[in-house]
């Protein structure tokens, strides 16, 4: 019988290889540029399986130019990369990586948080230029976090990690989700639930842990941000499109917020040019980045494969519609 072939974007981790090696053939990326547009779709014509990242799109074009494929399998817990129903009607599963990233995601979100808070960027900037003249009373003043509210969009997985992390800092929790959390959840983690304008409102950090879907797309906006103190800090680990980039530099150009940390940006990899202030702290969308993570990441897209080709139903399947017809 020969063995299935799959495509993965990037070379992946040897754990992560040695999972797909032993019962498939792979074809690895290992360019160090990106794969294009052009090529995927030209190494994806013959493959049963695609390991791909969340910078390529999984969309109806693709799955026509690659008719033997069975499964997508993301190396991300976002999958708004993918199409999901175009890959149901197609009968091809795919998946995602939820749960393994959630902690070092609420570590991140913390980095941020506590980056922007307290100018380290600026602080950073300073200590390497050789223009330090010595401490100052008022140099690089930032804000406290302690004791402050921290205010959660999204109160999944990550939400609740972040939330988590704030009891050190004595802080109070107040959060906003679609679905309101079960009270043992709310009572353990000392969140309490509020409507979505009440969490901007008394917000003095708000993170953002909601997914990309069309109703999150361009969540906060200026409406919102009118709405949010000026001395708050934004911080978003989730997707860029959620906020919408030129209200965002309006708002810190206008004092109307006292800052932004962002990891996620709407236009990936460009970064709008009006966010390149000092009271901004931006990052390459890293929160997930710890190597023991990623690694985590990469094996549970390899196991997602394996199991769909080995006519098991893979761990973390999107769509279970497309296994009446495997
Ligand atoms: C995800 O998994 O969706 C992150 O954005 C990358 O880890």
């Amino acid at each position: 019988m020969p063995r299935p072939k799959v495509l993965a974007t990037r070379p992946l981790f040897e754990s992560a290889r040695q999972i797909l090696n032993a019962s498939c053939d792979v074809d690895y990326w290992s360019a160090p540029e990106r794969i294009s547009r052009e090529e995927l779709l030209r190494r994806v014509a013959d493959k049963d399986a695609l390991v791909c990242l969340l910078t390529e799109r999984v969309d109806d074009a693709l799955l026509a130019a690659a008719p033997a494929l069975r499964i997508a399998a993301n190396v991300a817990v976002g999958f708004d990369n993918i199409d999901v129903p175009a890959c149901t009607r197609r009968s091809v599963a795919a998946t995602n990586t939820p749960g393994v990233l959630d902690e070092t995601t609420a570590d991140f979100a913390w980095t941020l948080l506590m980056a922007v808070a307290r100018r380290i960027g600026e602080g950073e900037q300073l200590a390497r230029s050789g223009q330090w003249t010595g401490w100052d009373l008022d140099q690089l003043c930032g804000a406290d976090i302690h004791g402050k509210t921290l205010g959660l969009l999204g109160f999944g997985r990550i939400g609740r990690a972040v939330a988590r992390r704030a009891s050190g800092f004595r802080m109070k929790v107040i959060y906003h989700d679609a679905l309101r959390a079960p009270e043992a959840v709310e009572h353990e983690l000392h969140a309490e639930f509020r409507e979505f304008r009440s969490v901007l409102a008394q917000s003095d950090f708000l993170s953002v842990h909601v997914p990309l879907l069309p109703e999150t797309r361009g969540l906060l906006g200026a409406a919102q941000f009118s709405l949010m103190k000026p001395s708050a800090f934004l911080i978003n680990t989730s997707r860029g499109p959620v906020i919408d980039e030129s209200a965002l530099v309006h708002a810190l150009e206008s004092r109307q917020l006292a800052g932004a940390a962002l990891d996620v940006n709407e236009k990936e990899p460009q970064i709008h040019p009006g966010l390149l202030r000092p009271n901004t702290v931006l990052a390459p969308h890293l929160a997930s980045a710890s190597l023991e993570t990623r690694t985590k990441m990469a094996c549970m897209a390899a196991e997602n494969v394996v199991a769909l080709l080995s006519g098991k139903r893979p761990p973390n399947l999107l769509n279970p519609e497309v296994l009446q017809s495997h």
